[in-house]
């Protein structure tokens, strides 16, 4: 990864000859989307990316659709000012309000994200244990979740717990310790954790917490994110539109709505932990 800039976005598309680099752009609410990104430098560690928190508004979660849907309709555009070739909203709360119309205003390669319950119901079904989706309280209302349920969950294995306290949590770079233990022993407590054999972490904010819910998990209970699935697909689009993967420089950039340098620093120490994970 090299260097970035203070929230100040410079020139995006530069041409070299007659070659345009590319940038992919990665929005979410806040800091959980770098997770994502995280991921992808990790799968595409060439290619150069802009990632966009919209720090103003994070969280999304405990918002209302209309009002999440038209953070997201300004966030995107502003990236788009900026140039970026293709998007992967990093969040999947936006995702369940707001792709649709984004893939319709937008021809560029858009990928989105949902909480992994089709693969972990699959994983799971032999098991004959329950699957418990953790994700916002805004995507676990959404009829875009009820009809992922009922289309993978035909035997009504699947339950699901929001947990938005998670995202102030990690909005507070409080990944760990005494209180984030306890908040996931309240919030797992009503929970009889001998019958379920997958936990889902269907909001990119979770990913930093999968360590302690490790500790704090018997051992059997496996837990799922839809990151590297998200990033496959992406690295799937690119090929598909014939974009090399090689191409770029590796650059990754910042940017947050309201241009907080102090957020920019914020994202970078959270990045950092993200590529650890
Ligand atoms: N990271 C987001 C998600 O995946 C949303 C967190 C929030 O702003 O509530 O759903």
């Amino acid at each position: 990864m090299k260097g970035s800039t203070d929230g100040q976005i410079a020139v995006i598309n530069t041409t070299d000859g007659n070659r345009v680099q590319m940038r992919i752009g990665f929005f979410d609410s806040g800091l959980g989307g770098l997770t994502v990104l995280a991921e992808a430098l990790r799968r595409l560690p060439a290619k150069d990316y802009l990632y966009m928190a919209d720090t103003l508004h994070v969280s999304y979660g405990t918002r209302t659709k209309d009002e999440v849907r038209q953070f997201v309709l300004e966030a995107v555009e502003t990236m788009v000012g900026q140039g970026i070739d293709a998007l992967v909203v990093a969040c999947n709360t936006a995702t369940s309000i707001a792709i649709n119309e984004l893939r319709e205003i937008y021809s560029m390669p858009i990928v989105g994200m949902e909480p992994a319950v089709k693969p972990a119901v699959e994983m799971n079904r032999a098991t004959g244990k329950r699957v418990l989706v953790c994700a916002t309280p805004l995507t676990l209302s959404m009829p875009k979740y009820y009809a992922l349920v009922s289309r993978v969950d035909g035997d009504g294995i699947v339950d699901s717990l929001p947990m938005p306290e998670l995202v102030e949590f990690c909005e507070r770079l409080e990944f760990d310790g005494e209180r984030i233990e306890d908040y996931f022993r309240r919030k797992l407590e009503p929970f009889d954790l001998d019958r379920y054999g997958i936990i889902v972490l269907g909001c990119t904010h979770f990913i930093y917490y999968r360590d302690v819910l490790r500790r704090l998990l018997p051992e059997s209970i496996r837990i799922v994110d839809g990151n590297a699935g998200t990033v496959r697909r992406l690295a799937a689009l690119l090929t598909y539109y014939g974009i090399p993967e090689q191409d770029g420089s590796g650059d990754v950039r910042f940017m947050c709505t309201g241009g907080d340098p102090a957020y920019i620093r914020k994202m970078r120490i959270a990045l950092d932990r993200a590529v650890t994970l």
